[in-house]
């Protein structure tokens, strides 16, 4: 019996798992069922806002594609959007301090390095990045610098834009930077400078659909950090598979702390650097 009965009416169990298992074939999320609570309060909001008399109807409506953009609406209600600036910091510190040496070893100067954060959530991620490079790495100057952000959710893409954010997402970020980088926007929030916000491109990507990230080839570096927790084995999988065509030979890939390529797929190699574990994908001399 839901928790919610008596407000709304309730989802089975057996609706509920037919629904997790169209969510994820969508998104290559695995609901978590120890959250029952949080998802049926979340897709009861959905039911609601459709005006639909039942879930039934709705699921019915939704997977049929009778709801107009409603799976973009469940998708943004459902994913888990936290981050902040200076997140697991000693990676940014591997990128200026060892992979975009790596990096620029096989371009020649004013060639492009292409980096991708996905997800990037509310853009701290992204951001994050940029500071990290015009602050620490002497040859930015030198190359065509391009950052992606993607993520699937349209919302946290609209929020990332804009640029705009408050203590909590801020407290790592040394004050120094925050006074540099950002513009105060009333007593409790802050703006990204418009020329940081510009050098960025954010744009929605479905990690777990080739089509979507066949738009993204030659990227350098990718930042995925913080997403494979939410996927299975099997979506895993998928999501290394489609990073690998994305990337360059001899491209990085960061991943969040309590995540791990060696055990989802063998199609990169870990590099051990003094202050991260990344994974790299082979160069072409090593494929070969
Ligand atoms: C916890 S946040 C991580 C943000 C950032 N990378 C960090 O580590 O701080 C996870 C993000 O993954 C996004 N997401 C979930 N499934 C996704 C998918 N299949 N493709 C792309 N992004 C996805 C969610 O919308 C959410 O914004």
């Amino acid at each position: 019996m839901s928790v919610l009965a008596a407000e709304m009416p309730s989802i089975s169990d057996d609706e509920l798992s037919r629904f997790a298992d169209f969510f994820y074939r969508k998104t290559g999320i695995r609901l978590d069922e120890r959250k029952r609570y949080y998802m049926e309060r979340r897709i009861v909001d959905r039911v609601r806002a459709c005006a639909c008399h039942s879930f039934a109807d709705y699921f019915s409506r939704l997977k049929f594609g009778g709801l107009g953009n409603e799976l973009e609406a469940l998708i943004n209600e459902m994913t888990v959007n936290e981050t902040y600036f200076w997140r697991e910091n000693y990676q940014f510190e591997c990128m200026t301090r060892h992979m975009l040496d790596e990096i620029a070893r096989t371009k020649r100067p004013g060639q492009r390095i292409r980096i991708w954060s996905i997800p990037c959530s509310t853009g701290e991620e992204p951001y994050t990045i940029a500071i990290h490079i015009l602050e620490n790495w002497a040859r930015a100057d030198a190359y065509d610098i391009e950052l992606l952000a993607s993520d699937i959710d349209s919302n946290v893409l609209q929020r990332a834009r804009q640029g705009f954010y408050e203590e909590r997402a801020l407290s790592r970020l040394p004050r120094h930077l925050r006074e540099r980088y950002f513009k105060p926007f009333g007593p409790t929030r802050w703006q990204v400078v418009e020329g940081l916000r510009e050098s960025i491109t954010f744009g929605p990507v479905n990690l777990s659909d080739p089509k979507e990230t066949a738009r993204y080839r030659e990227i350098d570096l990718i930042f995925c950090r913080n997403l494979l927790i939410y996927f299975d084995d099997v979506s895993r999988r998928l999501a290394a598979a489609n990073m690998f065509d994305c990337m360059t030979p001899g491209g990085f890939i960061c991943l969040g702390h309590s995540e791990s390529m060696s055990r989802i797929s063998n199609l990169f190699r870990p590099r051990q650097f003094a202050e991260a574990l990344v994974y790299q994908k082979p160069s072409s001399r090593e494929a070969a």
